[in-house]
């Protein structure tokens, strides 16, 4: 058995997926099938054809419909704007692919519903990469809880803050269309919401929810746009019609979460972060230094008692044997999850029972549920921060 995979869409998350793809193989221990590097797809094509080169993959094509119709494609991510992974993962699984899809799963709950459901009737594998679920320090503060060293979760703190948009002269692209809630929210509140229900248990309802718009019209851009990459721009500009900036209180099922998401914070390119307090203590995570995190126990000794910084390393989960240096203190960082994703979404397509593999990555369903969760705080935000349960 080969498995043979393409990438669709070579933009910021493409190429991390084109990447990962070819670092799955070398992470644990040589157990996966050969792998083919069949295609990458991508309207752009000279970007296309770079990322095929830059990744040894073997040919690039402009119409993604090649590679459903490619008999020797098994697995492809669908890694482009949101609103098109209706049509482009329906088309994949209607044609026998297994597919890993970005997150969300689609630009509008109806869509999401609808691949939701395609993914339950198709007879092979589509998963959605959620990846934070598989970052060391993120993974280690959940076994810290489940094993009783932190405990139950008393209350949880998260903010993911990014920079993308500050600039009233970033371009417009397809991250600032669609409504309100599939701006920011939708963008980085998916994942933070996910690691929030990993560490707190699944949310109940949520509550005062509030967005705003704070760069209302954006200029158009004169080419081809990639991730948030500074574009040349026209004198012409378009309007913002989603979020730049949410918050809401996630009612988890072990604690109440504060959560508030940014594109617009100015010093944080990808600032996620987040504070979880429990019963034995607390723990804190940053993505500025993601081979670390910050722990505190009570039963230290009162006068010398305090936070202390943890370095990751074979001691901790995802480190541990999975990557060619795994002591502490070499250093990692995001796109390593996405290698760990792409390895954990091989496994289950070679059929590695559950037990042998990495956890696996997170259904359509669970997509689906992220997206009802986000939905939720939207109509918070439009009922002045009623309580709302998805
Ligand atoms: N998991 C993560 O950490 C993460 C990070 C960034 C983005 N994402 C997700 O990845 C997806 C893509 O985001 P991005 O930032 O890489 O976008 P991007 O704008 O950088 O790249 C999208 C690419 O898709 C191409 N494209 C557009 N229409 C196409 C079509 N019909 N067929 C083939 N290619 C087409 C564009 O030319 C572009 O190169 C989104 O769903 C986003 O939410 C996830």
């Amino acid at each position: 058995m080969t498995i043979s995979v393409a990438v669709i869409g070579a933009g910021m998350a493409g190429k991390a997926h084109a990447a990962a793809y070819r670092v799955a193989p070398t992470l644990y221990q040589s157990t996966l099938p050969p792998m083919r590097y069949k295609a990458i797809a991508d309207i752009n094509a000279e970007l296309g054809a770079a990322t095929a080169r830059r990744y040894g993959y073997e040919e690039a094509v402009t119409d993604w419909r090649a590679i459903a119709e490619d008999p020797d494609i098994d697995v492809v991510s669908v890694v482009i704007a949101n609103s098109l992974h209706l049509e482009v993962v329906r088309g994949l699984l209607d044609a026998g692919k297994h597919v890993l899809c970005e997150k969300p799963l689609s630009d509008t709950l109806e869509a999401g519903r609808e691949m939701a459901r395609l993914a339950r009737e198709a007879s092979t594998v589509a998963r959605i990469g959620l990846t934070y679920r598989r970052t060391p320090g993120v993974a280690a503060i959940q076994r810290w809880i489940a094993d009783g060293t932190l405990g139950r979760p008393l209350h949880f703190s998260g903010r993911y803050w990014c920079d993308y948009a500050c600039s009233p002269d970033a371009s417009m692209t397809w991250r600032y269309r669609g409504p309100m809630g599939s701006g920011a929210l939708a963008d980085v509140g998916s994942h933070l919401t996910y690691i929030a229900e990993f560490l707190g248990g699944p949310v109940k309802a949520v509550s005062g929810g509030a967005m705003s718009t704070v760069i209302p019209e954006r200029p158009l851009p004169l080419g081809a746009t990639v991730g948030h990459e500074r574009a040349a721009v026209s004198e012409e500009t378009a309007r913002v019609e989603n979020d730049d900036y949410a918050k809401f209180t996630a009612h988890l099922r072990d604690c109440d979460a504060s959560l508030e998401v940014s594109r617009v914070a100015a010093g944080y390119p990808n600032g996620l972060n987040f504070e979880v307090f429990c019963e034995n203590g607390a723990a804190s995570f940053h993505q500025d230094t993601p081979s670390q995190v910050r722990l505190y126990l009570h039963d230290d000794h009162p006068a010398t008692n305090g936070y202390r910084t943890v370095n990751l390393g074979s001691d901790h989960p995802y480190v541990q044997g999975g990557l060619p240096m795994d002591v502490a203190g070499v250093g990692f960082g995001q796109n390593e999850g996405f290698a760990y994703q792409a390895r954990a979404f091989l496994e289950e397509v070679a059929g590695f029972p559950e037990e042998d593999s990495l956890p696996r990555n997170a259904t359509f369903d669970d997509g689906l549920r992220n997206m009802e969760i986000l939905e939720a705080v939207a109509r918070s935000a439009e009922f002045n921060g009623k309580k709302v349960t998805p």
